[in-house]
């Protein structure tokens, strides 16, 4: 039903083992569905009746003992109709999967419940990953569910108070670097091979396979269908690469007719995959040293950049940067037009649709999801900063009388 094979060359590794990469040419590894088997573990009437979550789609998932399942409650998460905010960008049918509702508040929670039964699974005891923050909140949940030890490592001082503050309440040993993201997730593959931690990065084809479950829910909502467009945030590129995966699976089952147009969104500090979308390039140049006020996506040598372009060349998407303030804007507009308060990165995909209308790169008429990959309240520092401070008043009726009438005071 499943097998593991290597994104270049094609060669299989056993599923049951721990592996990552291809042990002939060193590229990541893909869990490939047996289609044919596939669509007779696939009954939409079942489905039907069964509320959305991740494990609504048990049958398309490589879990073979259902004992070992961890599970907290992700998936399910709301498809937003967004007509307010369509108006304002001048389109006519805009969703938003909100993603920050899962158990930890980001789309992380959907790879954790895998990837962490997977541990379960393989009598893992130790698991890690490397992270801008969220992946470590989720990991942290996971594993204090399963009682798995969880070793951290995060780019010190560069994720959101929120983040850290899951991290450390749920238990995990948190080890903070003196570098950036990157320079956390290359120790951490040192780390798993050489003192036997079970990695939970993206790197993880397991992972892949928990997020791939939002492109399923995404179709269910609309009614069976795919959007026209995916716009969706990309760092580490394992997302995307998720989404895609889903999307084409179902597809290949004749679940839905058509594919989505993969639009990822980069912040311009930090976009050396839209950067060789936009120059035609086969590979990627990584950015030494990234930037950007969307910590969760600060990243410049993403992992799964490969899989990322050829989902986007594939469906005949494209690519956009966006600027800080353009990110800043964009959280806002969400939040003020929608009551979606969404963390900076997520806001990458509001910000990057807007671009590409006032480009006219997109058609207006086009049925569009944008993915909100995390929760605002992760990191109010950034709000806050951004935002019209509360104006502070003695107590007093008179003086509350002229704030509200528009007289300005003092205190
Ligand atoms: N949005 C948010 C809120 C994220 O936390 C991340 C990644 C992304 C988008 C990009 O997803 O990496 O799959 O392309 N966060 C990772 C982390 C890297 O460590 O939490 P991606």
């Amino acid at each position: 039903m499943f097998s593991l094979r290597c994104i270049s060359c094609g060669s299989e590794e056993s599923i049951d083992e721990i592996v990552y990469r291809c042990r002939r040419c060193n590229d990541l590894l893909e869990v490939q569905l047996d289609l044919e088997r596939a669509k007779e573990r696939v009954d939409k009437r079942e489905w039907s009746s069964k509320p959305l979550s991740v494990w609504k789609y048990i049958g398309l998932i490589p879990v073979f003992d259902k004992s070992k399942i961890v599970t907290i409650g992700e998936g399910g998460t709301g498809l937003h109709r967004c007509d307010n905010l369509a108006e304002e960008l001048g389109v006519k049918n805009l969703y938003v999967k909100n993603e920050g509702e899962n158990p930890t508040g980001s789309f992380k929670d959907r790879g954790m419940t895998i990837g962490v039964t997977k541990a379960r699974e393989l009598n893992v005891s130790e698991v890690a990953c490397a992270s801008t923050g969220n992946t470590a909140a989720s990991l942290a949940a996971y594993s204090a569910k399963a009682r798995l030890r969880c070793m951290i490592l995060i780019p010190h001082g560069a994720i959101a108070l929120g983040k850290l503050a899951q991290a450390m309440i749920y238990g995990a040993k948190v080890i903070e670097i003196k570098g950036n993201f990157d320079d956390a997730l290359s120790m951490v593959l040192d780390a798993s091979k050489s003192l036997g931690l079970y990695l939970l990065n993206s790197i993880n084809p397991f992972r892949i396979e928990g997020q791939k479950t939002a492109a399923f829910e995404i179709c269910d909502q609309l009614g069976w269908h795919a959007p026209d467009r995916l716009v969706i945030p990309i760092g580490n590129a394992g997302n995307i690469t998720a989404y895609w995966k889903g999307f084409k699976e179902f597809y290949e089952l004749g679940l839905i007719k058509g594919l989505p147009m993969m639009t990822g969104v980069q912040a311009s500090g930090s976009s050396p995959i839209i950067r060789a979308i936009k120059e035609g390039k086969k590979t990627i140049q990584p950015v030494k040293d990234p930037r950007t006020i969307a910590s969760a996506i600060r990243i410049g040598r993403p992992v799964n950049w490969k899989r990322a372009m050829i989902a986007i060349r594939e469906s005949d998407g494209k690519g956009e940067t966006v600027t800080d303030e353009e990110i800043i804007s964009a959280q806002r507009l969400l939040a003020r037009k929608e009551g979606l308060f969404v963390e900076p990165a997520s806001a990458s995909s509001i910000a990057g649709l807007k671009k590409l209308i006032e480009l006219g790169e997109i058609d207006r008429e086009e049925e569009i999801v944008c993915v909100a990959t995390g929760h605002g309240l992760k990191d109010p520092d950034s709000a806050i900063e951004y935002c019209e401070e509360p104006i502070l008043i003695e107590p007093d009726l008179k003086i509350l009388r002229e704030v509200i009438e528009g007289v300005v005071i003092k205190v």
